[in-house]
């Protein structure tokens, strides 16, 4: 059975996805271009420079090395700027419940997550104290779809992977949860998910008996 679970956090446990997406688009209109909703799919999990790649490449658009770390550190003032409207309140609906059922059974939880931010956001919504461990982008060397992140967090709680469960909105990172050997909920929808063993609109009507029966 289920021993820990291991929650991404960018559009898991906070809508953050939404800044993201806000900050990484107004770059690429800056540099000329759009960054459609589809496109931006392919950013969520994926690191900061890799994003900032993926998005040069959708545009067309070549930068010097420095003008990349410019651009990279330019989209995350903006996207911390944007972040810190959040309150406790943002969190997602249902996921506070969720994490008080999971401390109430005695199951441990991690945070996985790709972004160097994991910290300073778990703080603004008051959420850093529900996490035994936090694995975030200051600590891994391979990025999702690789499993580095979800082993890393097992390893720290001292789970074996196949009594983890993994929560996540993207493809990179239900790959990467599956790689694990882990159980992977998706957060989202299951025509985006394929990979996922159970797709999940978010955690309103799910908790330990749910997770039980998957
Ligand atoms: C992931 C997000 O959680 O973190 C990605 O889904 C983001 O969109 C990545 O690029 C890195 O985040 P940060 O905060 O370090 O720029
Ligand atoms: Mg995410």
């Amino acid at each position: 059975s289920i021993q820990a679970c291991l929650f991404d956090l960018d559009g898991v446990i906070v809508d953050t996805a939404q800044f993201h997406y806000i900050a990484w688009r107004e770059m690429a209109q800056d540099l000329g271009f759009d960054l459609t909703r589809e496109e931006n799919e392919r950013l969520k999990g994926i690191s900061r420079m890799e994003s900032l790649e993926i998005v040069l490449s959708i545009g067309g658009v070549e930068l010097s090395e420095e003008e990349k770390a410019r651009r990279a550190a330019a989209k995350n003032t903006r996207y911390l700027e944007l972040c810190m409207q959040m309150t406790p309140d943002d969190a997602l609906p249902g996921v506070r419940r969720f994490l008080d059922e999971l401390k109430a059974n005695n199951i441990s939880t991690g945070l996985g997550s790709a972004s160097k931010n994991a910290q300073v956001i778990l703080e603004r919504i008051d959420m850093l104290h529900y996490f035994d461990t936090i694995v975030d982008g200051n600590r891994i060397t391979k990025g999702k779809p690789d499993p580095q992140v979800f082993l890393m967090g097992a390893a720290d709680l001292n789970v074996p992977p196949a009594q983890c469960a993994v929560f996540e909105d993207a493809v990179a990172g239900i790959e990467s949860a599956k790689a694990a050997g882990m159980l992977a909920v998706g957060i989202g929808e299951a025509s985006v998910l394929t990979q996922a063993d159970i797709v999940i609109p978010g955690f309103e009507n799910f908790g330990l008996p749910q997770l039980e029966n998957i």
